[in-house]
């Protein structure tokens, strides 16, 4: 039960108040790097996955960042915001040259970069997909796309799926399903259901084959929208980040029920979108296509604040609402950046290099698999990488404290991730990332896991 009830806590990320992080940070961080620590406890408020921090940062540049005592980590969470590295000096050089030309756009007037911006994002995102909106954050962009739904459809209801992330403000909450955003916090939105994510591996339930199971909840999904008759969208990451990698036959089977019942299928990508998957956006691994498409993180460079929703063009009916208000709303500096990340993505031919080193990766992770008792299973797709760690392979339990054990002795060696579900090593790169440093990193997995196992 305790167990249980800790995993939920874990879904999101590593807990910031363990006691093998104040053992870590009591055998790694010196004076001057507590002293810091203090003062950011002292005037932030506290909360679960971020105040009390780790560690202090002092440089992030390519795919690597620095700590305060000159330490370097290969950052393998990154927040997902370095598709092109940290520090892209091509990105950071569009944007001086953006402050100096146009460095804010006041409401009610437009600018030629943000347009340019919208015009090679409609260009790049498959069908239809041609009409944009930005937002200074992601969860903005998802609450802008439940908001379009809810007027095209005149409907309300959302389903979408447990244990996903979409956001941290009242109505991403609502329509995500993370305990740790979830409680204490008292009535959500209203209209929401929730179903089980495709994950093949750990399956709740003794039904089906493990390769039919994911189909079971795309017909299920199905079910609900036959039965409710008047849901206005599913929403979901293409790809949770877990990762969870459907099959295309899920994505059909959902795309073809959501047609049938009226109902629209919103893609959250603010995570993968750019390149993270081998192409622009995850969806083109599908060959399906959603009615919206929300996009952020990386796509200011790592650097400026932007997502934003690229909608299929049906969908422009939405004229006397006000969709969103945001001040920054049409940034030219944000536009600026993002231009220039695409530019860079293109000219460094960066999709073609992460389906390279995806392969890559899966390959070897596939032989850490048959090598370590510790693992239970690997997944992947292009740079988006995940290694749950079990007690047993059998049994499948969780290795909770192992997973958090392997991660700490990892950081010690020069290599960042983050937990997800408490026991899966999560794995998402700097898109630039060498061979040669993936390879690093890996060594660095299997060298931790063999201690971890080893006692
Ligand atoms: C899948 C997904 N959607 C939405 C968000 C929210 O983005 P933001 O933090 O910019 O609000 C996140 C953030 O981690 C995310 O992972």
């Amino acid at each position: 039960m305790k167990e249980s009830l800790d995993r939920q806590h874990r879904l999101e990320g590593d807990i910031n108040i363990s006691e093998k992080r104040v053992k870590w940070q009591k055998e790694n961080l010196n004076e001057d790097t507590f002293s810091v620590l203090k003062e950011d406890e002292k005037y932030f408020l506290k909360q679960s996955l971020s105040t009390p921090c780790l560690n202090v940062l002092k440089g992030a540049y390519g795919p690597y960042i620095e700590d305060l005592q000159g330490r370097k980590y290969l950052d393998f969470h990154g927040n997902n915001v370095h598709q092109v590295g940290f520090a892209n000096k091509f990105v950071i050089d569009a944007i001086k040259r953006q402050l100096d030309e146009l460095s804010f756009c006041t409401r009610r007037y437009t600018n030629r970069t943000v347009v340019e911006f919208a015009k090679k994002l409609s260009g790049l995102a498959p069908g239809n997909l041609n009409k944009v909106l930005f937002a200074p954050g992601g969860a903005e962009a998802v609450s802008m796309a439940i908001k379009l739904a809810r007027v095209y459809t005149k409907r309300y209801k959302i389903i979408s799926m447990w244990d996903s992330f979409h956001g941290a403000t009242l109505d991403t909450i609502s329509v995500g399903g993370e305990t740790v955003f979830r409680q204490d916090i008292g009535p959500l939105m209203t209209g929401v259901e929730h179903v089980p994510p495709p994950d093949s591996y750990r399956r709740f339930m003794d039904i089906g084959k493990p390769e039919e199971w994911e189909i079971l909840w795309a017909k299920y999904i199905e079910y609900i929208l036959e039965k409710e008759g008047d849901v206005a969208a599913v929403l979901s990451e293409p790809v949770r980040s877990t990762p969870y990698v459907p099959s295309k036959q899920y994505w059909r089977i959902i795309r073809d029920a959501c047609d049938k019942h009226g109902a629209l299928l919103i893609f959250d990508e603010i995570t993968h979108a750019l390149g993270r998957t081998g192409r622009w956006f995850t969806c083109q691994n599908y060959d399906v296509n959603p009615d919206i498409l929300c996009v952020g993180k990386g796509l200011g460079g790592g650097i400026f604040p932007i997502a934003g929703i690229i909608a299929d063009e049906k969908l422009d009916v939405a004229g006397r609402t006000a969709l969103d208000h945001f001040t920054h709303e049409k940034s030219p500096v944000g536009a600026a950046a993002g231009l220039a990340t695409i530019k860079y993505i293109e000219e460094n031919n960066l999709l073609e290099h992460v389906r390279n080193l995806g392969k890559l990766a899966l390959k070897k992770m596939n032989r850490m698999l048959e090598r370590h008792m510790l693992i239970g299973s690997v997944s992947g797709i292009g740079l988006l990488l995940g290694i749950e760690i079990v007690r047993d392979k059998k049994s499948m339990e969780p290795g909770l404290d192992e997973a958090e054990e392997i991660m700490y002795r990892c950081l010690s060696k020069g290599l960042s991730f983050k937990l997800t579900m408490g026991n899966i090593l999560t794995l998402t790169p700097a898109l630039v990332i060498t061979e040669e440093q993936l390879m690093t990193a890996f060594k660095i997995i299997d060298e931790s896991i063999a201690e971890v196992e080893g006692g």
